[in-house]
């Protein structure tokens, strides 16, 4: 799935609705895309969506994993890989013990680690177009089942939402997005 995100708020907005399609067990999200491409924006958007205050999720760059409790029992954990190096180093802050049933984990730069990632992922690909400063091209794609049905229902919510409360735009599906 590709959307044109025209805002910040239209980021903010489109990881809200991603909050309502995350099922019980949890999910791991990896954020890739260059500094500023509104990676941590997004965490702070889905955080909100999960209840948790906007104005507590920062950038974890420095202490490289903050962990919200949900109301609901489940965990949000944001992980910032920029400052790692290697997936030793990631392992070595306690990766692994986030991976756990009722977590959510996100992590900024994941790319870099796929190696150590579950294969059951939501990859969410953010790039700059160079064509304004506030225009984004999101692209999302599914590995797994679980993060294939969670993408089929973000997609819904975002496509009965634009215009009206979003400002973005679907795009068309490029082939790269059809992994599963
Ligand atoms: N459409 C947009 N979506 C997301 N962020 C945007 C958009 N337009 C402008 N921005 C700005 O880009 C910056 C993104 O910063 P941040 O989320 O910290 O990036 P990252 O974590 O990827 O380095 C913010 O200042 C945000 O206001
Ligand atoms: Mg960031």
């Amino acid at each position: 799935m590709r959307f044109h995100s025209r805002s910040p708020d239209a980021t903010q907005s489109a990881a809200g609705l991603l909050a309502a399609s995350l099922p019980r067990e949890g999910l791991l999200l990896v954020l890739s895309g260059p500094l500023g491409a509104g990676k941590t924006l997004f965490a702070k958007g889905l955080a909100q969506g999960l209840g948790v205050a906007p104005e507590a999720v920062t950038s974890p760059t420095f202490a490289i994993c903050a962990e919200y409790d949900l109301r609901d029992g489940r965990r949000l954990a944001h992980v910032d890989g920029y400052r790692l190096q290697s997936t030793a180093e990631l392992e070595n802050a306690g990766f692994l013990d986030l991976l756990t049933a009722g977590t959510i984990v996100l992590v900024e730069w994941g790319e870099r680690f796929r190696d150590a990632l579950p294969a059951d992922r939501l990859e969410i690909k953010i790039s700059r177009p160079g064509e304004g400063p506030t225009r984004r091209y999101l692209e999302a794609v599914a590995c797994g089942p679980v993060a294939s049905q969670v993408l089929t229902q973000w997609q819904a919510q975002l496509v009965s939402k634009v215009g009206r409360q979003l400002d973005l735009e679907m795009l068309e599906e490029t082939s790269q997005s059809r992994w599963d």
